[in-house]
């Protein structure tokens, strides 16, 4: 590879989960920390960095083709962009990708990516980098400080995943659990709440395995991380994601009914309502265990939304087992879901199991599926309707006058009237639809 002219402008392309995003917000404040500067909306940018998802189909192809497209633009530009791979398809194939694609200069995996800055050096020099060791929290400790301002905030707390599920390429692209230190999280979210966050979303693979000793030396799980956030000044909610149904503890339950700021909404995935298609997936979980995991949540806030995540297709999967699936849902009542077709990923024990199953079934059984979490999401968001609640606004309408903004239970609620970004206002429900609820701005509580 020729030296390359550094460059100026960067731009961060996420594509997966929510700590997909995190870690671009973060590799976006390293090459700030390095002068560069965020390309302006509609400008190519001199580096962009592809921050790829590993999780479901083609998504490698989806890398090249979109390697291809850059190479392109930069022909017919005259001046090619400088390319970087992230995420979890870097951690997957980095090499197949510094093979194949040449216009690649730098391919670095999810837990190496504070490197970035040292990589760019090098390839401004002409020498191609790849870089997909997992040093765990080493990370963390060489990131600069948080610079993202905006109401609503995710703050990675642990990472990782130990749990093997068997369709699933996270604990290859993630590495092992690891939990961040309390007093760096503490840290992490004050600089947040400076920087005007007044919600954070604690993220994780299994956020609930989050373990750590807190400031006086108190051995303590993610309920405790929570009370303690809470005690901070200026920030008025608290979320966290995704929890594995395995490691939740009292204290974590316990804490929906003791922690105002916890918001009542708690996302679980099941994935199956079937008991052997769950052991195939090794889940370790029942749908009976599950279900007495949610009567508690319950039985503590009793309005609190649930949300799950669900794999149909499963490599053997009957038609009666899937119908199992559907009556868990029946009996829930999900105020919210994503539900997937199975797919096979390349090095995971599913992808080689007999009986896959048609693509048909899969999408008969899909469509089956998310009309009733459709069907769901509709009831819950009607049942909200003359609710009074607090609304903390994420953005402006389409229209003057008019702003978007989230419930407690994480609805995407919109009013007309007096209001900016940031603030929570209570807004009374009046009308509902599918993705979301207009009310009627009441009283800003806090701006
Ligand atoms: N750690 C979390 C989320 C992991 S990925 C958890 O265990 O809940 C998010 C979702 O993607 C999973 O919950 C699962 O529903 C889906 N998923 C993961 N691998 C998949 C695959 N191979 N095919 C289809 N869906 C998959
Ligand atoms: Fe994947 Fe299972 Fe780990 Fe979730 S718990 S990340 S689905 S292996
Ligand atoms: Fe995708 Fe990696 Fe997240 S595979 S879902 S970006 S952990």
């Amino acid at each position: 590879m020729k030296p390359q002219t550094p460059p100026k402008t960067y731009r961060v392309k996420s594509f997966g989960c929510q700590m997909n995003v995190y870690d671009g917000e973060r590799m976006a404040e390293l090459l700030g920390e390095k002068g560069l500067h965020s390309a302006p909306e509609g400008e190519e940018a001199d580096l962009v960095v592809l921050n790829t998802c590993h999780i479901r189909e083609k998504a490698a192809e989806k890398v090249y083709s979109d390697i291809g497209r850059l190479v392109k633009a930069g022909e017919e530009a005259g001046k090619a962009p400088m390319i970087a791979v992230a995420g979890c398809v870097a951690q997957a194939e980095g090499e197949e990708i510094m093979a194949r694609a040449p216009a690649v200069s730098m391919v670095v995996g999810p837990q190496a990516y504070h490197r970035l800055p040292e990589m760019l050096d090098k390839a401004v020099q002409g020498e191609r980098a790849s870089d997909t060791d997992m040093p765990a929290i080493a990370k963390f400790d060489s990131l600069p400080q948080r610079t993202r301002r905006s109401p609503t905030a995710f703050l990675t707390v642990q990472e990782g995943c130990d749990k093997f599920c068997t369709y699933c390429v996270v604990p290859y692209t993630r590495g092992a659990e690891i939990s961040r230190p309390f007093g760096d999280l503490i840290a992490e979210a004050r600089r947040l709440i400076e920087a005007g966050a007044r919600e954070i979303t604690l993220l994780g693979q299994n956020v609930n395995a989050w373990a750590g000793e807190d400031d006086k030396g108190h051995d303590v799980g993610l309920g405790g991380l929570i009370h303690a956030l809470a005690r901070l000044d200026g920030l008025e909610r608290i979320r966290y994601t995704t929890s594995h149904p395995n490691d939740m503890d009292d204290a974590l339950i316990a804490a929906h009914g003791e922690v105002d700021k916890l918001m009542p909404y708690l996302h679980l995935p099941v994935q199956s309502g079937n008991d052997r298609v769950l052991k195939a997936m090794n889940r370790a979980h029942t749908a009976e265990s599950y279900m007495r995991l949610l009567e508690r949540f319950r039985a503590v806030r009793p309005d609190i939304a649930l949300s799950g995540d669900f794999i149909v297709g499963f490599p053997g999967e009957t038609e009666a087992e899937f119908e199992d699936t559907l009556r868990i849902v029946d009996e829930v009542r999900y105020a919210q879901a994503f539900s997937f077709k199975y797919s096979p990923r390349p090095g995971t024990p599913a992808a080689t199991m007999v009986g896959q199953i048609a693509r048909e079934v899969m999408d008969d059984r899909l469509q089956r599926l998310q009309a009733r979490l459709n069907r769901d999401q509709l009831a819950f968001n009607e049942a909200s309707v003359g609710k009074t609640c607090s609304v903390l606004i994420e953005r402006k309408g389409k229209h003057p006058g008019q702003w978007l903004g989230k419930s407690p239970w994480l609805q995407s609620v919109w009013f007309e009237g007096e209001a900016a970004i940031g603030d929570l206002v209570e807004v009374e429900l009046l009308e509902a639809g599918p993705n979301s609820v207009m009310g009627r701005p009441l009283a800003t509580v806090s701006a």
